[in-house]
């Protein structure tokens, strides 16, 4: 589903060594946390899957295709095939719930009746009766909920997330990830970068320690430890 080899990233302008000879391979339906310190590279990596940086050197490939040969033309469908849910979830504070969901459909082309597939995604997060709220009418957890089923309003086989939990309390933070791991259940490949020891810990799941760029640990069983 998803492959590095030997990637290297470098900004150029600061020379910084973001990721150095990250070689790994994420299987179709697999759950996977990446953690590290601040600055280790765990943005930087999921940048590359969407391809907004490119690797300075190295290959990263999304189902076997590899993203420095996919044309300009071919990214929006790439970007529709990846859910991507922030830590701040940016939604747009003037649109309702729903509207924010069907907003984001329209921009990835989809044709269907936007409006059962924003509301299906809602119901996905048991959201579906904040259909009419705008984001300052809900709770911080609810508007991250709102933000992943933003995410997961194509139906895309790969959600990545970064820090979604950053802004929350812990128990909001597990129902978040309760969530997350349902999707997981469900079929989509789920990618959570994140500093939270106390989630990792709880669910424990395939976890990829950065260092300083490196990937120095790649464990299935899991657990944080840095
Ligand atoms: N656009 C950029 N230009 C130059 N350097 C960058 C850029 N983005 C990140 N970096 C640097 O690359 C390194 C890795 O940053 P990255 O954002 O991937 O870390 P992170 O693990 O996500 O950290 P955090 O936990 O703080 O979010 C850091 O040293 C950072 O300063
Ligand atoms: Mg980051």
């Amino acid at each position: 589903m998803v492959e590095f080899q030997h990637v290297t990233k470098t900004y150029a302008r600061t020379h910084t060594h973001a990721l150095k000879d990250v070689d790994f391979r994420i299987r179709k339906g697999e759950f996977v946390y990446i953690v590290g310190h601040s600055g280790a590279g765990k943005s930087t990596l999921l940048a590359l899957l969407l391809r907004r940086i490119a690797p300075t050197e190295g290959v990263v490939a999304i189902a076997e295709q590899d993203l420095a040969r996919l044309r300009d033309s071919q990214l929006p469908l790439l970007r529709r095939r990846i859910g991507m849910v922030f830590q701040d979830h940016r939604l747009l504070p003037k649109l309702s719930a729903l509207e924010n969901l069907t907003f984001a459909l329209r921009a990835t082309g989809f044709r269907g009746n936007q409006e059962q597939r924003a509301l299906t995604a809602l119901r996905q997060v048991g959201l579906a009766h904040k259909r009419k709220a705008f984001p300052i009418e809900l709770s911080l957890g609810e508007q991250q909920r709102v933000a992943i089923a933003r995410a997961l309003v194509t139906n895309p086989p790969l959600l990545l997330c970064d820090e979604p939990t950053g802004n929350l309390d812990p128990d909001t933070s597990w129902e978040i990830l309760e969530l997350l791991n349902d999707v997981n259940i469900k079929g989509t490949t789920v990618i959570v970068a994140t500093h939270s020891r106390d989630l990792v810990d709880r669910l424990k799941r395939r976890t990829m320690v950065l260092r300083g760029g490196e990937l120095v640990r790649d464990d299935d069983d899991g657990g944080y430890s840095l």
